[in-house]
């Protein structure tokens, strides 16, 4: 089960600190998803801790992408920060809401595997490798 969020790592950035950030979300992600496998009836003990540094580190890491963005100059920033912002409110108030009592760990595992782990993929694929790559050439053509 651990190993189902390694399969698809994610792609290379040409960007240091994106390929870093994103090595370092994956080990989180891939507890995250161990302690929701775990959390059969009962709630690993781990879980609420491993979603708060989850956010944490997303919340550093999407600030360094979007000073990046602003640096270069990235046409696409307010589309980019769009889906961070989106996406980080959504993990904030899951777990806000987990914390409350209002939602159970199925809505968790729903919002977490279901939606979220889905889009990072997908967002890591598509606009932080386009990001990368605009940094990468606007690096280049300063050199
Ligand atoms: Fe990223
Ligand atoms: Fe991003």
């Amino acid at each position: 089960m651990s190993h189902e969020a390694e399969h698809d790592k994610t792609p290379e950035m040409a960007v240091d600190f994106m390929q870093d950030d994103h090595e370092e979300a994956h080990r989180l992600l891939d507890r995250i998803v161990e302690s929701l496998a775990a959390s059969t009836g009962n709630e690993s003990p781990g879980l609420r801790k491993d979603l708060r540094n989850f956010i944490e580190h997303t919340r550093a890491h999407f600030n360094r992408e979007e000073s990046l963005m602003k640096e270069i100059d990235f046409p696409p920033f307010p589309v980019h920060k769009q889906e961070h912002d989106l996406r980080l409110e959504e993990l904030v108030s899951c777990l806000d809401d987990l914390d409350a009592g209002a939602v159970g760990l199925d809505d968790v595992r729903e919002l977490f595997m279901g939606r979220f782990l889905p889009w990072y993929r997908r967002h890591c694929a598509t606009m932080d490798q386009a990001t990368a790559n605009f940094a990468e050439a606007h690096q280049k053509g300063k050199e």
